[in-house]
């Protein structure tokens, strides 16, 4: 029972890094389009695996990573109560900067792999938009 429910989203994660990787063709690709509109959708297709579909680092892959997936949920909380809405933008699309301070290194960069989904630049603007609005909605008090 247990294997079989955590049996997808592995098997999505390494798609999704192979992607990252490789950037090839997307047709090749499963997993790869949901509804850009929607931030929740988007977020347990493509960040549950290893955020936790409560966004509170514990999703089913994240045991298979050297660094533990953070805690989406307190980002506000870690931030003197404001939600650093810039910062979580730049980390999703892979800024080089964002990712030099966080050290994120196991975290696809999801700005090409968005990118790779459509050639529409709004669309990929949409999506992250959407996901960032999305875990700001996440925050605890
Ligand atoms: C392959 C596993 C994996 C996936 C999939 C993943 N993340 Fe992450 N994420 C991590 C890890 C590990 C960290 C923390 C360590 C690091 O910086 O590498 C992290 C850190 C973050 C941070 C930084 C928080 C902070 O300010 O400290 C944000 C924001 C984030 N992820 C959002 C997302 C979103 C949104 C998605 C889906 C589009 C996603 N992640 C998908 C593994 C993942």
């Amino acid at each position: 029972m247990l294997r079989r429910t955590l049996a997808i989203p592995i098997l999505f994660l390494a798609a999704s890094l192979g992607l990252a990787q490789n950037k090839p063709n997307i047709k090749s690709v499963p997993a790869g389009q949901s509804d850009p509109t929607s931030g929740k959708g988007m977020f347990v297709s493509y960040c549950a695996a290893c955020h936790g579909k409560d966004a509170k680092g514990a999703g089913p892959a994240a045991q298979a990573l050297r660094k533990t997936p953070t805690d989406l949920t307190i980002l506000a909380r870690k931030n003197s109560g404001k939600f650093p809405a810039v910062a979580v933008k730049n980390i999703i699309m892979g800024d080089p900067l964002a990712s030099a301070a966080h050290g994120s290194k196991e975290m696809p960069v999801w700005g090409d792999i968005f990118r790779s989904l459509s050639s529409n630049e709004s669309i990929s603007k949409m999506r992250i938009h959407n996901l960032v609005s999305y875990i700001e909605s996440l925050q605890s008090k």
